[in-house]
């Protein structure tokens, strides 16, 4: 039984759980927070040491301007609401991603997060924001090159992740078979799991059963 340290999730199926019930795509994006809200508690009650999600990727832009301001006031609120659970609970959050290029107020509000909980050493929420794989991996080598020899080591030690566990289990919820640009090179020996649950419906009972899933599948890195 191997237990998972880092577990990295797509969350889709915002807007298709919302075309289900005839309710705005808006409506999708916020009961998605709810489920953010609830998978974290459970990340930090079962021990997981980091939880990163996919929260706006580099494509996201191409959104409508009203879907993407709702998706950022969403955000905003979120952490608004549930920074002092964080350090009550002594849950450490990450950005992952450009989060500077995000509007200013965010930023500052994320950079105030990000110092009033650098200390914590429980479970890491990495926030994926403005965040594409592709970028990430030319941001390092960029860096590493910078510094002397591009080597798999020099690329690891500057991505947006470096001192997180590595990557165990990718989950992607809402039937969609692709990694979409998310940690491409942290995947590299992580299990994947795909399921038809849609984003809202996603609950801590849906993360414990990947838990127990990933637990019984025999991992061995390209040896025998
Ligand atoms: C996919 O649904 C989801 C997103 C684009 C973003 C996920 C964002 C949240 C859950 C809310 C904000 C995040 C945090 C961390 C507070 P979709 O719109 O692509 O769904 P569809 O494919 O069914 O249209």
């Amino acid at each position: 039984m191997t237990k998972a340290r880092h577990v990295a999730i797509i969350m889709d199926g915002n807007g298709r759980w919302a075309k289900k019930r005839h309710l705005p795509r808006a409506v999708g994006h916020q009961r998605g927070v709810e489920a953010v809200r609830e998978v974290v508690r459970a990340a930090r009650s079962m021990g997981l040491e980091a939880l990163t999600l996919y929260a706006f990727s580099t494509e996201n832009w191409r959104r409508s301007e009203d879907e993407v301001s709702t998706l950022m006031g969403l955000l905003k609120r979120y952490i608004q609401s549930d920074l002092e659970e964080f350090i009550a609970n002594n849950v450490r959050l990450r950005v992952i991603g450009e989060y500077r290029a995000l509007a200013g107020d965010i930023v500052e509000l994320l950079d105030d997060a990000l110092a009033r909980t650098a200390h914590n050493h429980g479970t890491t929420l990495a926030v994926a924001l403005n965040y594409g794989a592709q970028d990430e991996i030319a941001r390092a080598a960029a860096r590493a090159a910078a510094q002397g020899a591009v080597t798999v080591e020099s690329i690891e030690a500057e991505l947006d992740t470096a001192g997180m566990p590595p990557l165990d289990l990718l989950i992607r919820t809402s039937g969609e078979v692709r990694l979409s640009n998310f940690l491409l090179w942290q995947a590299a020996y992580a299990e994947m799991m795909f399921v038809d649950t849609l984003w809202p419906d996603f609950t801590p009972a849906h993360l414990e059963a990947a838990l127990e899933e990933f637990a019984k599948r025999e991992r061995r890195y390209g040896g025998r």
